[in-house]
């Protein structure tokens, strides 16, 4: 298969260094351009770019110079977007117009009805719309949305026990990563010895996406899932991974072996395909009493697998659980990536 052509843009930033980092040798995509704000942009990428990854910087693109955020000055068909929301609100329509597909990371569309937030496990049927979106709006390219990292790690471990039992209601408390705020999100001195419980628009977002996630793709529209959920979150102090604990209320009543087999028989399209980012299996169950762990478990399946454990009855709701994914690889530029090899290999 002859390479497809990608961009970053805000190729500087914590998720686009690991978008640098996961597209390295990538089997569909060749990395063609970089770019980020006026401030880096004409510089070496190596100068530019405060490199955060244990991995280090791929020798390949210190002398890379970080172009403009142009439609007419990138050569990529498909751009992944590791931009600020306020800035993909304009950014983002003006690629579409100009024939990119733009898979984004950011917040600014994914609430829009004619824009997909996917999750290939869960929703591959919702890509139906970007038919819908290009008449809508008239683009020659699209845009594609993958959900927050909270809101992927929590649906796809919701996304078993919907199928399988039905969700009644829910409530979600979070342990986010540092690396969630973005390089320059959390001073030091404000997190050091301390746990902040408030991120800005974080709630919302996680209880309004999983309802558009886990919502079924009919006659050119998303019919949301209906349960209710709330939702807390809390700024921790850990580099990566998200750590989540649910409690549920189930339509039916399975027991506690009935809900490891559901979170462990799981896959979804991107397994069967065997898509290069997809990882097998997408839900590790762990047996021990203390796990998942973000120092231990956020790697699991190479950052794109989410780990689940501690499941067990509780006195209020019929289920709760742990779980854990990695914000910048399961939660951004992984599930960007995995999203436009869906796109690539059903040739859309
Ligand atoms: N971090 C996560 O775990 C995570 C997870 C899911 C989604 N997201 C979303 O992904 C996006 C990027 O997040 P991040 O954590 O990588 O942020 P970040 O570390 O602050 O990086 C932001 C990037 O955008 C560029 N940029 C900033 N202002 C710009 C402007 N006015 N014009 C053009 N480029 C500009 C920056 O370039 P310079 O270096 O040149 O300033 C940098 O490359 C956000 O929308 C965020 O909400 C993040």
């Amino acid at each position: 298969m002859k390479k497809i052509k990608v961009a970053v843009l805000g190729a500087t930033g914590m998720v686009g260094q690991r978008f640098i980092s996961l597209l390295e040798g990538h089997p569909f995509f060749e990395l063609t351009d970089i770019a980020a704000s006026e401030r880096s942009a004409g510089k070496r990428y190596g100068d530019a770019a405060s490199w955060y990854l244990e991995s280090g910087m791929p020798e390949s693109m210190q002398d890379r110079v970080v172009s403009e955020i142009d439609p007419k000055v990138i050569d990529a068909d498909i751009v992944f977007s590791a931009l600020p929301s306020d800035v993909a609100m304009d950014v983002e329509p003006a690629f579409a117009r100009a024939g990119f597909t733009v898979a984004s990371n950011a917040s600014a569309y994914r609430d829009e009805a004619d824009v997909p937030l996917l999750i290939p496990e869960i929703n591959p049927e919702h890509l139906g719309l970007l038919e819908v979106q290009r008449r809508n709006r008239g683009w020659d390219g699209a845009i594609i949305t993958n959900p927050n990292c909270t809101s992927i790690v929590l649906t796809l471990s919701l996304k078993p026990l919907y199928d399988s039992f039905g969700i009644d209601r829910l409530f979600v408390t979070s342990m986010q990563a540092l690396s969630g705020a973005g390089y320059s999100g959390v001073s030091a001195m404000s997190i050091i010895d301390n746990v902040i419980p408030y991120i800005g628009g974080e709630e919302e977002k996680v209880e309004s996406e999983s309802h558009k996630i886990l919502g079924s793709f009919d006659d050119g529209a998303i019919k949301d899932a209906e349960f209710k959920i709330s939702a807390s979150c809390n700024r921790v102090f850990t580099s990566d991974g998200h750590l989540e604990s649910v409690f549920i209320d189930l339509s039916e009543k399975p027991s506690v072996d009935e809900v490891e087999d559901a979170f462990k028989s799981f896959g979804g399209l991107p397994q069967k395909l065997g898509l290069p980012t997809a990882p097998k299996p997408p839900i590790v169950l762990r047996s021990e009493s203390d796990r998942p762990q973000p120092r231990f478990d956020r790697m699991a399946g190479a950052g794109m697998a989410i780990s689940v454990g501690r499941v067990r009855k509780d006195s209020i709701f019929d289920i709760k659980y742990s779980v854990l994914g990695h914000n910048t690889i399961r939660g951004a530029a992984g599930a960007s990536i995995l999203n436009a090899e869906l796109f690539a290999r059903e040739k859309l």
